[in-house]
């Protein structure tokens, strides 16, 4: 299958999770993919596994929430393939590593800090270092992986749904900005979703009761989500901007 043939595509925290599901999803596609991600050795592997598989693909150690790191993310992308036709920005500090969850007052002010870096500010870094090189083409995709968090109003991690919300408004007003450029800007918020090999007695109970409020009543896989980023990064969405899909089994009507 080619719906994504020889389009370079940068997934920021691709070494683990969905976004490795989405770094192997985009590929299998035609997809030349960039696995950045803080975890440069995890990124090493996902990109030889890529290669393995037959695909193209590069690794690159890149902290979102530093500019220098977004800049070098770019140019990687650049020298290696000399285009950059999408952006899939997952990279969120979410599991690894875990955010805090408690009463609101307890969110230690640092991390409320460092998640904001790299959930919100890594978002708009990545966006920086690479619109240039989308405007010189005349085209691109960004993909903003937000959560369904912010419709539900998640309570117990107050900063990370703040973050997420943030997000959606980024790609709103970032969308209405690279319109005339030929740069479509969406956001997939997906539900809790089995991303970790390792479960606890607590997180099987918050899988259990969310995937009771589920239309479609099973649990979320990575590979749930892959479909909505695809089609955001193909030319399938060419006529749609600024939109968030939920792609929660129906928890979230909205
Ligand atoms: N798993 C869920 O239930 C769920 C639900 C809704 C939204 N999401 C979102 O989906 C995305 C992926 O979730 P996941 O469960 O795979 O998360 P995860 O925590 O397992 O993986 C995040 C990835 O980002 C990388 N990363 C962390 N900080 C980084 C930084 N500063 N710079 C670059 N890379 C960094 C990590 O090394 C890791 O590879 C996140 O944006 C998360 O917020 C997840």
């Amino acid at each position: 299958m080619d719906r994504l043939k020889d389009q370079v595509l940068i997934v920021t925290g691709g070494a683990h999770g969905i976004g490795r599901a989405y770094c192997e999803g985009l590929a299998a596609e035609g997809a030349r993919i960039v696995v950045a991600d803080i975890d440069g050795n995890g990124a090493d592997a996902v990109a030889a596994a890529l290669g393995e598989a037959g695909h193209d693909a590069l690794a690159v150690a890149a902290d979102v929430s530093q500019p220098e790191s977004t800049e070098n993310m770019a140019r990687a992308a650049m020298e290696r393939f000399g285009r950059i036709d999408g952006l899939v920005n997952n990279a969120a500090i979410y599991q690894r590593p875990a955010v805090t969850r408690g009463p609101f007052e307890e969110i230690p002010l640092d991390e409320w800090d460092r998640l904001m870096a790299v959930n919100l500010r890594g978002v708009f870094l990545s966006c920086r270092a690479v619109v240039p090189h989308m405007k010189e083409q005349g085209s691109g995709k960004i993909v903003n992986i937000s959560s369904g968090t912010v419709f539900n109003g998640s309570a117990q991690m107050l900063h990370y749904v703040t973050s997420k919300a943030g997000v959606i408004g980024l790609t709103r007003a970032l969308a209405r900005e690279l319109g005339d450029y030929n740069i479509n800007v969406n956001a997939v918020a997906p539900g809790l979703t089995v991303s970790m090999d390792e479960h606890d007695e607590e997180k099987e109970i918050r899988f259990q009761t969310r995937m009771q409020a589920r239309s479609l009543k099973r649990l979320e896989t990575p590979q749930d989500l892959v479909g909505a980023v695809l089609f955001l990064c193909s030319s399938d969405s060419d006529f749609m901007t600024g939109q968030t899909m939920v792609v929660d089994g129906g928890a979230q009507m909205h």
